[in-house]
């Protein structure tokens, strides 16, 4: 059975979109089901383990390389259709997209996503979520699906918020930290145990 998504008029996105508004991003600790979220952890699990996440890459095009001294996850992007538990995903990021662009007239067109996975002592240095050659990325979505994390086992986001501030975000299961792609450097932490995370990115038009 379906899980039911979290219709565009939901509170909960709402306050997304104040926030975005208001901040520039937004952390929600109780987002996605927990019977979506173990399913899509058991999900991203599986295709580890068939070898499907691929070494993630930075930049793109021909500037597109691996570096684990940079970033050291696992990914694979998300198809519709091959998975109901990604597919109920997709429906929910589909309702926050409609969400932000009725509050936020940012008109954002589409949304890309792909699971990734930290092994232990993996990380992402410190970066913004925009390539220089495509600012079609707009807004950052991180659905984190770790059962039982705690604040020592590591693999927080940290947010550099400005100034000298910073703050971090525990990778719990069913936990959503949304913020604007262009404007917020952040890292990944390394983690003494795996970290599932599903990021995605809302996209303007463009030319390209
Ligand atoms: C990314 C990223 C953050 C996280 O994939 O670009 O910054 O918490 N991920 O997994
Ligand atoms: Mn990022």
């Amino acid at each position: 059975m379906r899980d039911m998504p979290i219709p565009s008029d939901h509170p909960l996105l709402l306050r997304i979109v104040d926030d975005l508004a208001t901040h520039g991003w937004s952390q929600q600790n109780i987002f996605l089901p927990e019977a979506l979220t173990r399913a899509l952890a058991a999900e991203c699990h599986k295709r580890f383990r068939e070898g499907e996440l691929k070494p993630a890459g930075t930049g793109r095009g021909a500037a597109r390389e691996v570096r684990e001294s940079i970033r050291g996850d696992h990914i694979q992007w998300l198809e519709p259709g091959q998975h109901d538990a990604c597919d109920s995903y997709l429906e929910v990021m589909d309702n926050l997209r409609t969400a932000i662009n009725r509050g936020l007239f940012l008109g954002l067109e589409d949304y890309e996503s792909h699971f990734a996975l930290y092994p232990p002592g993996a990380f992402y240095r410190r970066h913004v979520d925009r390539f220089r050659d495509d600012d079609r990325r707009f807004v950052s979505s991180v659905v984190y699906l770790n059962e039982a994390w705690l604040p020592e086992h590591g693999g927080q986001l940290r947010l550099y918020l400005g100034g000298d501030s910073e703050y971090d975000v525990q990778p719990t299961g069913g936990c959503l930290v949304v913020f604007l792609s262009g404007e917020m450097p952040h890292e990944v932490l390394p983690a003494s145990r795996e970290r599932l995370s599903l990021t995605g990115w809302f996209r303007r038009g463009g030319a390209l």
